[in-house]
């Protein structure tokens, strides 16, 4: 077998293609072929001299030209999402997290309700961002066929590893019970209803004989699209987004407060491309956007602002850093209706306000002057080459 690292003789290059030759003998006949409906994965095998890729060629789901071709670009909006995600590159161990290590072992340094509020947050979200990052990596890839958009979901299947990692890294600073964080989905009622109602949205995808190409199998990628997209990632983050932000806006906490700026600043990204996906899917097949599949979704979001809500209560048992419960009954009916409005459906809470403006300031942070204020400076991003 050849080694990346050794040089290659010429004997054992003979031997290897011998057995790649063998190799591509036996997959010739399982080899993986566009059927009638569904499109290319990107495995198929390579047809000689077959005609060239044309921009009309490209399509979103379903698409029966090769996929291994970044260009010509059909869908510029993905690229530049991903050309932004990059330049917003951040690592955990780059946030100063003394001051947070300081706080949390004074005994007197946070109420037990402050306290409880974190160790909810860690929880529920050290668990979720592997739930998104398994639904991107599992279930949804494989779907998507367009090179632009897979090239964005490979960098942020990357961050939701970043996010997981932050995550942890808090929990090993502060010194925490790490059963206590990680079991939190399997073992506290608020917590584990979340994680459970995004987990079915997988499961459908994941099963093999799963295909796009019909209607009612594009609606399940769609309504996976939505479940994650919209309401993982753009209901079900946002009251420990606005909790764990509130403690840096109090000067508590400031590291975990910096690490979740960053991390609401990506899922905001996360969420914006899942909505211009769904809103080109929508456009390029209209025909399943039905009256029956819109009154769907709108329960199903209608459904996760409940159970967001059940997770303020839950979180806030009392009035705690300026915040309680009952503006959190505001504040998900304002955003939920935001995120309905931006995918094609009505308001489903019309006039809910919106208890934080500042949340609306956060989520702009390219215009937040004292956003790096924390950043460890010295942090090498880059590690040297060495050939030893
Ligand atoms: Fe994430
Ligand atoms: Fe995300």
């Amino acid at each position: 077998m050849l080694r990346w690292d050794e040089p290659v003789s010429g004997a054992d290059l003979a031997a290897h293609n011998g057995v790649m030759a063998v190799a591509d003998a036996v997959v010739l006949e399982d080899a993986p072929t566009v059927a009638a409906n569904a499109g290319a994965i990107g495995v198929e095998n390579l047809e000689m001299g077959a005609s060239r890729i044309r921009v009309d060629d490209k399509k979103i789901i379903n698409c029966r030209a090769d996929l291994n071709q970044l260009v010509p670009f059909k869908y510029t909006w993905a690229w530049d999402k991903y050309l932004a995600a990059c330049t917003n590159h951040w690592m955990p161990q780059e946030i100063n997290m003394s001051a947070d290590i300081a706080l949390w072992k004074d005994p007197n340094g946070l109420t037990p309700d402050e306290r409880t509020i974190i160790k909810r947050s860690l929880g529920y979200f050290s668990t979720a961002d592997s739930l998104v990052a398994n639904n991107l990596v599992l279930a949804v890839y494989r779907h998507i066929t367009n090179p632009e958009c897979r090239q964005y979901l490979l960098r942020q299947a990357f961050e939701e590893a970043l996010h997981t990692h932050a995550y942890q890294y808090v929990i090993q600073s502060l010194g925490m019970d790490e059963a206590e964080i990680f079991n939190m989905y399997r073992e506290v009622p608020s917590v584990h209803d979340k994680a459970a109602f995004s987990l079915p949205f997988t499961q459908e995808l994941c099963d093999q004989d799963f295909k796009t190409g019909t209607p009612e199998a594009d609606q399940r990628l769609l309504r996976n699209l939505i479940g994650f997209y919209v309401i993982v990632e753009g209901i079900f983050f946002y009251v420990g987004f606005v909790q764990m932000l509130s403690f840096g806006r109090r000067n508590k906490m400031i590291g975990a407060s910096e690490q979740f700026q960053y991390i609401l600043r990506d899922e905001s990204m996360h969420m914006n491309f899942g909505i211009d996906v769904i809103n080109q899917i929508k456009f390029e097949n209209p025909h399943l956007w039905t009256t029956k599949f819109c009154d769907e979704i709108a329960a199903l979001i209608r459904a996760a602002v409940e159970l967001e809500y059940r997770y303020a209560v839950d979180t806030m048992p009392r009035g705690v850093l300026g915040l309680n419960a009952a503006m959190f009954n505001d504040y998900l009916k304002f955003i939920a209706n935001r995120r309905c409005v931006q995918i094609g459906l009505p308001e489903q809470y019309p006039g809910a306000s919106n208890p934080f403006p500042w949340m609306s300031e956060v989520l702009d942070l390219n215009k937040e002057k004292n956003f790096f204020e924390t950043r460890v400076i010295e942090y090498q991003t880059g590690g040297a080459l060495s050939w030893d």
